[in-house]
């Protein structure tokens, strides 16, 4: 039987102005999920829209439509910009979804009839564009410590969750599972900033809010959006419904992939209500990091005052997909922040995917065509060059294997290119075109091609997860199977006598210049 492997990203809140940032997480996640896919994984991914709290009423009432006529509409648009980034999820959870309303309400009876949920009364300081409560030693300047804007003090009836009955429950896990929250920076981060200085009880329901999920026994209060949210991990599997074969198969979830400012709701308030209701615990939560434009996080409120353009539906058409995905798996050190400018985007097209590895593929075709007619040769004669060369190749496979293992996207994506430098520099070295007129180069020549070709399989096999479309097409041209890795650690993986297949130039050159001051017409 198949290895399962369960990873989700968080549900979205819903915007109509969906950037590179808010792309991120979907993006890395639809990697990882690629990758295991293509390691022979039975692979679930996950993702969704939050869509319940004042927030949302408050949008909706601004452009004069229900709740569910606006978000209805913002839903069918981030569909399509998941498309177009070529993302595939096995399931798109709305958390206005029936079933995820009664799972959600479950959830929150059960947590009750166990007795971790009881009624009190809330008097705290409230951060509306965030919908977190935060206690007085947790403001910064009197501000929310997440989107430093201003909070409301409120006090109404509410349900709270014995949050701080699972400190030392929490740290013992952080510490026998080294896996379990990673990088493990935030680890520490949680300890200090939240575990040791005490965890206070959670208000889980408000009276006030009235676009949430009732509580099934009181129905005048709603169920507090993280509960509610963080609950689609299950629900999504069908936990709490009749039909809950997918939760029996897939959960616990092997990842959850998330963004650095949700760490505390993912590695705290979650295992704590998991534990609860005496449910497994997720096996790795990570943390990437933020994208930074022009030095700041561009939270979907803050993007008017951006000068790069990082609408993905500008980028996507003008220079593909698989350029964006790059970009954001290579240039941002994942699990860190990192910067993202429109000038470094154009140079990694050109450096990166056309110099490097569309040349690589461009050249080696060419080759093939002109000594071979195209055809696929046995390696004959080998040298010590060749033979240098095809052992730094299988070695860098290894790293890529582990850097995926690992979630280091990045690290993985840069070994992948290391394939393709280390093949441009052996055409530099070998001077295939020096051999091919010497007088008994032939043999030597069928070496060198097939070296090359293998290579350009495995790197582009590897490389398909990020570069969806030039990934396929690269293995379609060679002939070999796009949907599993194969013969990662050899050189014999083509047909030989098979003939190469027609391919465009995969990544044309740019004018940086010209391209840059294209973009301003969007900024
Ligand atoms: N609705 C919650 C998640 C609930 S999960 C049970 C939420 N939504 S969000 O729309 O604000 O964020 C979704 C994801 O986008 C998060 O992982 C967040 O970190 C990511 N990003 C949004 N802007 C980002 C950047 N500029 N950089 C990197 N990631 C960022 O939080």
């Amino acid at each position: 039987m198949k290895e399962k492997f369960y990873i989700t990203t968080p549900i979205y809140y819903p915007s109509s102005k969906m950037t590179l940032g808010n792309a991120y997480t979907t993006i890395a996640g639809d990697v990882i999920a690629r990758f295991n896919k293509k390691l022979g994984k039975d692979v679930f991914y996950l993702t969704g829209t939050d869509e319940h709290g004042s927030k949302i009423s408050k949008a909706a009432r601004q452009v004069g439509k229900s709740e569910k006529e606006y978000l209805d509409e913002i839903i069918e648009d981030t569909q399509s910009l998941w498309k177009m980034l070529h993302i595939e999820y096995d399931k798109f959870i709305r958390t206005t979804d029936d079933f995820h309303e009664r799972t959600a309400q479950k959830v929150f009876t059960e947590l009750y009839n166990r007795g971790y949920i009881y009624k009190g009364s809330y008097k705290g300081w409230y951060c509306l564009p965030c919908e977190s409560f935060w206690t007085e030693s947790q403001l910064v300047d009197g501000k929310c410590p997440d989107c430093g804007r201003e909070v409301e003090f409120q006090e109404e009836e509410a349900y709270f969750f014995k949050l701080s009955q699972f400190g030392d429950k929490l740290i013992d896990l952080y510490t026998k599972n080294k896996e379990f929250l990673q990088p493990q920076s935030r680890v520490n981060e949680m300890v200090n900033n939240f575990i040791k200085p005490g965890l206070s009880d959670l208000c889980v329901s408000r009276t006030s809010v009235k676009w949430g999920i009732p509580v099934e026994f009181d129905p005048k209060h709603t169920i507090y959006v993280w509960i509610d949210a963080l609950s689609n991990y299950i629900s999504a599997l069908g936990y709490g419904s009749e039909n809950y074969q997918l939760y029996k198969k897939y959960w616990p979830a092997d990842v959850h992939l998330i963004g650095k400012e949700i760490v505390r709701f993912h590695s705290i308030i979650w295992p704590a209500i998991l534990m609860a209701l005496d449910l497994p615990l997720p096996k790795r939560i990570f943390a990437h990091g933020w994208i930074m434009f022009g030095g700041d996080k561009l939270s979907k409120s803050k993007a008017s005052d951006v000068k790069e353009c990082v609408d993905p539906r500008v980028l996507v058409p003008l220079y593909s997909a698989d350029a964006v995905r790059y970009m954001l798996c290579r240039e941002i050190p994942f699990g860190s922040d990192g910067n993202y400018t429109s000038e470094a985007f154009l140079t990694r097209i050109n450096a990166d995917l056309s110099n490097n590895f569309g040349n690589l593929v461009s050249r080696t075709f060419s080759m093939v065509r002109k000594y071979f007619e195209g055809e696929i040769k046995q390696a004959d004669e080998v040298t010590q060059d060749d033979e240098d060369f095809k052992s730094n190749v299988l070695s860098e496979v290894k790293n890529v294997l582990q850097y995926m293992e690992e979630l280091d996207l990045t690290k993985a994506v840069t070994s992948i290119f290391e394939i393709f430098s280390l093949a441009n520099a052996y055409i530099q070295k070998v001077q295939p075109f020096a051999v091919a007129k010497e007088e008994n180069g032939r043999p030597r020549l069928q070496t060198i091609m097939k070296y090359l070709l293998e290579t350009i399989r495995i790197g582009s096999s590897l490389v398909q997860p990020f570069l969806t479309e030039s990934g396929e097409k690269v293995l379609n041209a060679l002939g070999v199977n796009t949907d599993l890795f194969e013969d990662l650690d050899n050189f014999e993986g083509l047909k030989v006598g098979n003939k190469i297949g027609e391919l465009a130039i995969l990544f044309p050159r740019l004018d940086v210049k010209a391209e840059l001051e294209k973009l301003q017409q969007y900024c």
